[in-house]
């Protein structure tokens, strides 16, 4: 998280008296700068018993009562007090990540046995001291596969469970609106349906662990603010479009078809107890105040039945928040505290039904996340080091994307006789993207360790390339040339543009750089190391590109083993890279990124006119050429698609058969794309909108038929006129391919009222 320096009411939590209220609160005033000076209680070593042990005489640890029923006992039981102090979190300096520390605490009532609940941050790796450093999530989603994305939930939620944690804060669900995003990196990418799909399987696969997952920033946050001097840059400040005041106005039909679909899976399909609210505002009101976004969608119209948690000190007004839907102030527990809630309900402002309301389901989510029956108080249990760096090694392998490979520049035989110039200041780094999702990782391996230990140190020379010439001399007279280059971002601020060297503090030029090593060798490979799309000017003169993103402690096996033909790469672009840094969809609008200044208000409004056009979808409707497509990326082998069958009933089933035409076993990631008709005359449509894809492994000549389903929500699109999904009347093509710009199979469902002349 990024530490605003504040003075507030600072309250420090405290041991109980044996037997008393678990709670005690000390209020005064401080300035808190948060240093780490401090650190949260350690877990409590001891036996390991569940707070609702089997035969318990309390009503609500009765396990045949439902979650709903055993959270009215419980509450029935609190006194006011302790229901209010239900709504406030007790942990100041945790979200800094040191060992033994929570990111959030919310302490129990002992005398009630409800336990202290800790949270832990967060998408790519837990943050309660080291912990397995996972690949970025941006590359998770680069697998475009469901059980690449249970297999980094499974390492996250096993450690948080290690560490003593009940909640893990992710994954991260805003959608990449511009690559320029500073958390571009901790997201999964510019489509909702790929976004959900993976999210809904990391969501299920956490809970299932016994965990609570808490999806956000619920929701349209998707910038952090662009920074006006480089020292914003350097301390991750983006004072312009801050994400912190932004307005973020937005329609409703683009809200529910960009913006809210991966939220949605993870409540309807990932069964998803807990949703942060974002700091910023959304058409005018606070994403923690929006009773349109946290009940009438939330609540009732999703079927939500968990807690609101305030992203840290993004709760403002204790009456609208409660009212709005708010649970809980996690970070520090200031705005919903105990003075700020009590005088609120002595004003009137809020009722005390509303706090019973927050506090009921904030137990209800606890109930039905396991929290009462499973056993803790046990000591934090080890993690298995290598079997999690070995997962990362692998996860990392599945979501590296393949970009370019002429001449058959890859794969690089170990047995490749002379010199390897590894050049490059990110090859001895693994890179990663700064703020909550910063890790300490438990071990790592930089790509240049990785490619020593599989080439053998002595066949390596390397260079950082802060010596332009030196390092083109190196690659001179090599037998390739890998350079390793990346990028920089962080949370707190938006990249500054989207050239490799934007925003650096190193004075290398990358983009030289790789022009130089082209020049010299032509066998160059450049691997990527970015939190997103970059430019690539000198993509032409290469002869590989390998995207290996931010890709964690086990990045440089990963990179070593593709490289070397040991693995497939097998990874799909989740998002566009462009061809110019002006063709986006809100690129040179101030209007619509960073926002600009509406004069009587506070902070800036971005103005999403764009609609739903947002990544492919813009740059298809534009017709606009790109640099790599969504959806895009190369393996070893050759694939092709064939036998195109449509059912058109309901679900509509899509049968294609993926063949592997090349001479090795390689990986394919077939996709299903939509092309629907407007849901309105004049509205604005995307030419094609991904509603499936899967991930087929095969060997050489192998065929092998896969088949898609498509609901008739996956043929909708969200009506304004009724105020629901609707299928439009008219034809509702059918693409398969491999990226949104190679569908060669094309087909076509007829359904609506009138039309459905597919011709
Ligand atoms: C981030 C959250 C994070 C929290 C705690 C906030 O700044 O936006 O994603 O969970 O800090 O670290």
């Amino acid at each position: 998280m990024r530490v605003p320096v504040v003075l507030s009411p600072v309250r420090w939590p405290r041991r109980p008296a044996a037997g008393a209220r678990s709670r005690r609160r000390l209020t005064g005033f401080g300035l808190l700068a948060l240093v780490g000076i401090a650190t949260a209680p350690l877990p409590q070593a001891g036996a390991a018993t569940a707070p609702c042990p089997a035969g318990s005489a309390r009503p609500w640890c009765d396990p045949a009562r439902s979650p709903d029923e055993r959270a009215g006992l419980l509450l029935a039981a609190m006194t006011k007090q302790e229901r209010i102090e239900l709504l406030g979190g007790d942990e100041l300096v945790g979200a800094i990540g040191l060992p033994g520390t929570h990111t959030g605490t919310l302490r129990g009532v002992s005398r009630l046995g409800l336990p202290t609940v800790h949270l832990t941050d967060g998408p790519a790796g837990i943050r309660s001291g080291r912990a397995t450093a996972l690949p970025a999530p941006v590359l998770v989603a680069s697998s475009f596969s469901r059980s690449t994305a249970a297999a980094a939930s499974t390492v996250l939620g096993t450690e948080a469970v290690a560490r003593g944690n009940d909640v893990v804060l992710a994954p991260s669900l805003n959608m990449v609106r511009t690559p320029l995003g500073g958390r571009t990196f901790e997201v999964l990418g510019e489509d909702p349906y790929l976004a959900g799909q993976l999210a809904a399987t990391q969501v299920h696969t956490l809970q299932s662990l016994g965990l609570i997952a808490n999806v956000k920033h619920f929701a349209v946050n998707n910038q952090e603010g662009a920074s006006t001097t480089p020292l914003g840059n350097l301390v991750a400040i983006g004072d312009l479009g801050s994400r912190f005041s932004v307005d973020a106005r937005v329609d409703e039909r683009t809200l529910r078809e960009i913006y809210l679909p991966a939220f949605e899976a993870t409540i309807k399909e990932g069964g998803a107890l807990s949703v942060m609210c974002a700091y910023s505002r959304v058409n005018g009101v606070y994403a923690c105040e929006n009773r349109h976004l946290l009940t009438d969608i939330l609540r009732d119209d999703w079927g939500f039945q968990g807690t609101v948690i305030a992203d840290y000190g993004a709760a403002y007004s204790p009456a609208r928040a409660l009212k709005a839907g708010l649970n809980l102030d996690i970070w520090p527990g200031i705005l919903l505290s105990p003075t700020t809630v009590g005088w609120s309900l002595l004003t009137g402002a809020v009722r005390q039904s509303t706090v019973d309301q927050r506090a009921r389901e904030t137990l209800r989510a606890l109930f039905a996340g396991g929290v009462f029956d499973r056993p803790r108080g046990a000591a934090p249990t080890g993690i298995d080091v290598g079997a999690h760096d070995d997962r990362a090694a692998r996860i990392a392998e599945d979501g590296m994307v393949l970009l370019r490979n002429e001449r058959a520049a890859l794969p690089l035989s170990p047995d490749t006789p002379g010199t390897i110039a590894v050049i490059g200041p990110e090859a001895s780094m693994n890179k990663g993207g700064g703020g909550s999702s910063a890790t300490a990782a438990l071990r790592t391996t930089t790509p240049l360790g990785g490619l020593r230990a599989r080439f053998g140190a002595s066949r390596i020379a390397y260079s950082n390339g802060r010596d332009r010439a030196r390092a083109a001399r190196l690659a001179k007279g090599a037998a390739a040339a890998i350079v390793i280059v990346g990028d920089r971002a962080s949370e707190g601020v938006d990249k500054p543009c989207l050239g490799l060297n934007c925003g650096q503090f190193d004075q290398i030029d990358r983009d030289a750089l790789i022009e130089a090593v082209a020049e010299a060798n032509p066998r160059t490979i450049v691997v990527l190391q970015t939190a997103g799309p970059v430019l690539t000017p000198w993509r032409e003169r290469v002869a590989a590109i390998l995207e290996a993103w931010y890709p964690g402690q086990a990045g440089g096996r990963a990179i070593a083993r593709l490289i070397a033909g040991d693995a497939e790469p097998r990874g799909h672009l989740p998002l566009t890279f462009p061809a110019s840094a002006a063709d986006g969809p809100t690129d040179g609008d101030a209007s619509r990124y960073p926002g600009v200044s509406t004069g009587s208000r506070i902070g800036h409004t971005a103005t999403y006119s764009e609609g739903v056009l947002i990544g492919y979808r813009w740059y298809d409707a534009k017709q606009l050429s790109v640099a790599y497509p969504f959806g895009f990326g190369l393996s070893y082998t050759s694939w092709a698609l064939s036998n195109l069958r449509i059912d058109a009933g309901s679900p509509a089933t899509v049968r294609v058969t993926v063949t592997n035409t090349g001479s090795r076993t390689g990986t394919a990631a077939p996709q299903v794309y939509v092309g629907l008709p407007a849901p309105a005359p004049g509205a604005t449509q995307a030419p094609w909108q991904l509603r499936g894809f899967d991930r087929v492994t095969l060997q050489p000549g192998a065929s092998r038929d896969v088949a898609f389903q498509l609901t008739d929500r996956d043929l909708s699109s969200w009506s304004t006129a009724a105020g629901d999904w609707r299928i439009a009347p008219g034809c509702q093509r059918i693409a398969v391919g491999f990226s949104s710009r190679d569908l060669p199979l094309r087909g076509a469902v007829s359904r609506g009222t009138v039309g459905g002349d597919c011709g």
